[in-house]
């Protein structure tokens, strides 16, 4: 699209956090009556517990930034830079979008328990995505926020969905940065820029806020039984999917971390699906090879299509009929099964 007049030319940074390709982060709109209704007054105890940690927000003076940011990045070689840029891109445009999800709820909701949770939820990611901002700001890359707010395309999200795919996200992003930490805890030598180092705190954040959905799905059980059991298992495999494919698709970044991609997810995805075994009834048998030959298989084809872009629409339109069999096959693989306890009850498993 060129910029018209009335619209300012679009920098490098916005077009690429405005991607709308299947596999990019999107934002959400929901129906807010529905979350109206939630009721957490079986699990009031644990609610308040949390509610309460959140209220004395741990986090409030980690994310400042020390001398340690003062640093001449542009003697970084062009390949490390671009791979970096990516990865805060993405990360940036993950956390915005939980900002202004949260944020959205916060402001439609009537629900006094649900209003607060998502505001103090929305605080956090703001901080997050602002943090990251800072640091594309020092690459000279800046993403313009408030253009993404009015431009970005909405995707409607029942709010059931909402909870799976948003729990399995906080999860994934408390795996993930806490895998980034422990490497570079343990080979501080790749540890090439200091945000890593607030990593620890920061999946605290996150992990927290996938406890309180826990929380809120336990509360009302309906949302784990029957045909649920079935989105359930579509948003863990959908998860855990695109996250392998992205991941796999830049190598190079966790090559610089002194990690290898394979082992990254398998150690991320395995740790993501252990901890959702605290609340979902069904959960991946990620101890069985074909789930992940048919992850690397997705892989495969997405580099067959993208080497395609552009080609024969013939193969491109194989290439993704031999992805939705992967993903069917890998719906179809039996799962690991915990019973819902009669009082529904959260055990922390972690
Ligand atoms: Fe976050
Ligand atoms: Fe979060």
């Amino acid at each position: 699209m060129y910029p018209t007049q009335t619209q300012p030319p679009i920098n490098e940074a916005t077009r690429l956090a405005q991607q709308d390709a299947a596999l990019n982060p999107r934002f959400y709109t929901t129906d807010f009556d529905e979350l109206d209704r939630l009721d957490i007054s079986a699990l009031r105890p644990q609610w308040d517990a949390i509610i309460a940690e959140f209220r004395s927000d741990p986090n409030l003076d980690h994310f400042k930034r020390n001398a340690e940011f003062e640093q001449d990045f542009s003697t970084w070689d062009p390949e490390l830079r671009q791979a970096f840029v990516d990865f805060l891109i993405s990360s940036v445009t993950a956390e915005f979008s939980g900002c202004i999800l949260y944020a959205e709820i916060k402001r439609r909701v009537k629900n006094p328990d649900v209003r607060e949770l998502f505001g103090l939820m929305s605080r956090d990611e703001g901080r997050h995505a602002g943090f990251i901002n800072h640091t594309l700001a020092d690459f000279n890359v800046r993403v313009d926020l408030s253009f993404l707010t009015k431009a970005k395309k909405y995707t409607y999200f029942k709010p059931k969905y909402i909870y799976y795919a948003t729990y399995l996200s906080e999860k994934i992003g408390y795996a993930r940065y806490i895998t980034i930490y422990r490497q570079l805890e343990a080979h501080p030598e790749f540890r090439f820029h200091p945000i890593f180092k607030w990593f620890e705190n920061w999946c605290q954040d996150e992990f927290r806020h996938g406890e309180a959905f826990a929380i809120l799905m336990r509360s009302n059980p309906h949302l784990l039984r029957g045909v649920n059991k079935y989105w359930i298992r579509f948003f863990l495999l959908a998860v855990f999917a695109t996250m392998y494919v992205r991941d796999h698709l830049r190598q190079g970044f966790f090559q610089r971390l002194g990690l290898q991609v394979d082992d990254f997810d398998r150690r991320v995805i395995a740790l993501t699906n252990e901890i959702s075994q605290q609340v979902f009834p069904d959960t991946i048998d990620t101890a069985n090879p074909k789930f992940w030959a048919l992850l690397e298989q997705m892989y495969r084809n997405t580099v067959a299509l993208n080497e395609n872009a552009g080609r024969s629409r013939l193969t491109a339109l194989r290439l993704q009929a031999a992805n939705a069999l992967c993903f069917l096959r890998l719906y179809f693989l039996p799962v690991k099964s915990k019973p819902l306890p009669a009082d529904c009850r959260l055990e922390p498993v972690w």
